[in-house]
């Protein structure tokens, strides 16, 4: 059947950073500076970051991958030891756990909103079990509240892998406070970004320090604080650490995409409550979920199709690219990845397996113009097996 509305002149991809010309700016002025790694630009993003979130402290790191496996190590995590965290993520979260020795044990999902369902991990809980590592899945907070409250029970700290969840809140506070350690991305993928880069926030001071020391090969001194001393220092080297520094270029960019951030969320909420006023008719088809407590930032838009055409969910992804409009298939299931297959794991994971099998992740970016959203919400409307 063929659609009212005009196709758009070129593709719609599934996501595109918004960059403009005071992000080329400032990444002018900073290599014009002689300063182009971790310096003063880092320390600017970081304090503007954690007043934004709302904490004490964020240290800025070259990716969220980084950050997870920082954070993990400051609470002694290491060989021998278990992590709960949920398998539908992008594979990066169970990388970070065993990149420390630890090994990743999977908890299945509350298919309503993608995220660890906190009623699994006291079923996972064993002596070996030292962290719950939770995911907000795209955006949308998991429910903290009940894993927290797990946690506490088992006397477990928390991380939280907020990768995709800058600027989500949850009892109308901003993500980045709630486990002992929170950890962000800034890939292209994600709503603001730095080309890569990551950040950790926490409240614990002593937490804060080891991380800034580990992430520059555990110096005890900046090279900040090196260079802006009037007498002599020398730094030691107390423990092994890792070059997990952000450059002052990206830095730069950071600040840059912070300010324009509730500019982004306002028009990712609007677009996002577009796509569910017209997609939520739809039989087969189920539209995000929005818990009373979450407001979402909508990183990615993503719906789970149902019968009879979740079965069809890779004809009805080139049904929609050869009109144009580029998709993706849902969050992964890293158990189903070869590093991380078991037949146990696969038996015990689901709703995890029908979330990756049957999610959809449609085009949502600041850039997308509501009459190419129209376009997209009219071709799925017209699509049939
Ligand atoms: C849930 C989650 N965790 C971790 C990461 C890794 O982030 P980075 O690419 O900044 O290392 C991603 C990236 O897509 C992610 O989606």
């Amino acid at each position: 059947m063929s659609t009212l509305i005009a196709p758009p002149q070129s593709m719609i991809p599934v996501a595109r950073p918004y960059i403009g010309v005071e992000e080329e700016q400032a990444v002018l002025d900073v290599l014009r500076s002689g300063w182009v790694t971790q310096g003063p630009r880092v320390i600017e993003f970081e304090r503007q970051f954690a007043a934004y979130v709302g904490c004490e402290h964020a240290v800025a790191v070259s990716s969220c991958t980084t950050a997870l496996q920082l954070a993990l190590l400051v609470l002694g995590i290491g060989s021998g030891d278990d992590v709960i965290c949920p398998s539908l993520s992008f594979i990066a979260t169970a990388n970070a756990i065993v990149h420390t020795g630890a090994t990743p044990v999977f908890g299945d999902i509350d298919l309503a909103t993608y995220n660890l369902d906190a009623d699994e991990i006291g079923k996972l809980v064993s002596p070996r079990t030292k962290a719950i590592l939770v995911v907000h899945q795209v955006g949308l907070p998991a429910n903290m509240d009940a894993i927290m409250e797990v946690a506490a029970r088992y006397d477990l700290p928390v991380i939280e892998d907020a990768a995709c969840a800058i600027g989500a809140t949850y009892n109308g506070a901003h993500i980045g406070n709630l486990g002992n350690l929170t950890c962000f991305s800034f890939h292209p993928r994600k709503i603001l970004t730095t080309g890569e880069g990551g950040m950790i926030t926490t409240n614990d001071p002593a937490l804060a320090e080891r991380l800034r020391r580990l992430r520059q090969h555990a110096m005890s001194l900046s090279d900040v604080t090196r260079h802006n001393a009037t007498s002599i220092s020398t730094e030691t080297y107390d423990e092994v650490g890792f070059n997990f520094r952000m450059t002052d270029m990206q830095a730069a960019i950071g600040v840059i995409q912070l300010a324009r951030l509730d500019t982004f969320l306002q028009r990712r909420r609007h677009l996002a409550e577009r796509y569910t006023a017209s997609l939520r008719m739809l039989p087969w088809l189920v539209t995000p979920a929005t818990p009373a407590e979450s407001n979402p930032n909508y990183q990615s838009y993503m719906v789970r199709l149902l019968p009879p055409v979740a079965a069809q969910r890779d004809h009805l992804m080139q049904y929609l690219l050869d009109r144009s409009i580029s998709t993706r298939r849902s969050i992964m299931a890293i158990h189903r990845e070869l590093p991380y297959r078991s037949d146990s794991n696969d038996a015990a994971l689901p709703r995890t397996n029908l979330a990756t099998e049957t999610g959809l992740i449609l085009p949502l970016f600041h850039q997308m113009t509501e009459a190419d959203q129209d376009y997209i919400i009219e071709t799925i409307q017209h699509f049939t097996l």
